[in-house]
């Protein structure tokens, strides 16, 4: 019977990466997928991580199972990183998830199970899993206009009336809390406060992408996004990664975070949660969860990792400015990269430019014109520049 399945298309971003490293060109850059990089070009694990493991090591007294939502320890360090202050953490419904894309099938799951009618809008462009995901738990997906005409900056208009005339009372709104992925474009203060309030006055439910907190304008500003939708919002669906902000991308270490209105209402909600992940993957892998632990269970490893964010984050955002610079000598305006914020920046390339520099200069960048700007480093960076100026002018 095997014989009749289908050849599946690559994917979008991982197919890319694989397509990299069997490229034999030593001069190769890779743009593609998000991962951080250091200016050596390689992806570090972060000091933190290394001494959490080592605390980890001598003390782990079991691989034992863990709970289906995974460790309180976890969860509890979590929820105050993402939320702070903001919450009664009795509100949250918080499990351990494989990664920011386990949170999003979970929650996915969970609603799919209860909402069955619910839509879920993404915004146009979204992350190229986005919808997948959640048609794959049986959701229909609806896009709502995000980037403008000339692909540099939102197309806030086009987004509030298509949620406004589109949108119905107990849909979902998948929002990307920072670092928009895949144009680096988010909503400024004013227009995060008019979404949400336009949101509530539909009886719309935000599901937050925080994927990239700390790689914006630092871990606690981040969430300022999320903050201004809990003043409207009694119930809001949170979906966080620690793959970029800890580098923890292979041990895959994520939580689905779900407001209730109430604390009556989580351990129902939290109950449903662990239903979704138990016929799923069952309960959590351990090792990630417990460096995240470890290291927000300890005020010098604590303070060790946010210094860590910080050095990545200004590692990006000087390579922004490089890149900017470099087209600039050339006589090309991407000023409007300035305002992007995170890993991705949306350079306006098209698919057929994307083509040639990875044919012709072995740089690789995803179709849609995204580049990882992390991967930039002082020492690629003017051959990236003169390539991409080549492209503009010849392709
Ligand atoms: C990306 O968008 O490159 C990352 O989120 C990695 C992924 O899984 O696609």
């Amino acid at each position: 019977m095997f014989e009749s399945i289908p050849l599946a298309p690559p994917d979008s971003i991982l197919g890319l990466m694989e397509v990299f490293d069997k490229d034999p060109r030593p001069e190769k850059i890779n743009l593609t997928v998000g991962v951080f990089k250091d200016e050596q070009g390689r992806t570090p694990i972060l000091e933190s991580v290394k001494l959490a493991e080592q605390k980890i090591l001598a003390t782990q007294k079991t691989k034992s199972y863990l709970p289906i939502e995974g460790g309180a320890d976890f969860t509890q360090a979590v929820v105050k990183l993402v939320f702070g202050d903001a919450i009664d953490e009795s509100r949250v419904a918080a499990a351990h998830t494989p990664g920011g894309t386990g949170a999003l099938r979970a929650s996915a799951d969970t609603i799919a199970r209860h909402f069955p009618h619910a839509r879920v809008w993404v915004s146009k462009p979204t992350w190229a899993n986005h919808v997948a995901v959640f048609e794959a738990a049986g959701l229909q997906t609806e896009a709502y206009a995000y980037l403008n005409a000339s692909k540099t900056g939102l197309d806030f208009e086009g987004m509030m009336s298509d949620l406004r005339q589109r949108g119905s009372a107990g849909d979902f709104v998948c929002l990307h809390a920072c670092c928009h992925n895949p144009t680096g474009i988010d909503p400024a203060p004013d227009q995060w406060e008019a979404i949400s309030a336009l949101l509530a006055e539909k009886k719309m439910i935000p599901l937050l992408d925080f994927a990239y907190q700390g790689f914006g304008d630092g871990l606690f500003e981040d969430a300022q996004a999320l903050r201004t939708l809990m003043k409207d919002h009694a119930e809001l669906i949170v979906c966080s990664s620690f793959s970029k902000n800890f580098g923890l991308y292979s041990e895959r270490v994520g939580a689905l975070l779900m407001v209730c209105k109430d604390a009556a209402t989580e351990p129902a909600v939290l109950s449903q949660i662990r239903t979704s992940i138990r016929c799923n993957y069952s309960n959590p892998p351990r090792h990630g969860e417990a460096i995240v632990a470890t290291i927000l269970g300890d005020p010098e490893l604590t303070a060790l990792w946010k210094n860590e964010v910080d050095a990545m984050r200004a590692r990006i955002s000087s390579m922004r400015h490089m890149f900017i610079e470099g087209m600039s000598r050339l006589g090309r305006d991407f000023s409007f990269l300035q305002s992007q914020k995170g890993m991705f920046s949306y350079t306006g390339l098209n698919p057929m430019q994307a083509d040639w520099l990875k044919s012709e200069r072995a740089i690789y960048i995803v179709g849609t014109g995204r580049i990882n700007v992390a991967g930039i480093t002082s020492t690629n960076v003017d051959r990236l520049c003169r390539a991409i100026d080549e492209a503009c002018g010849t392709v």
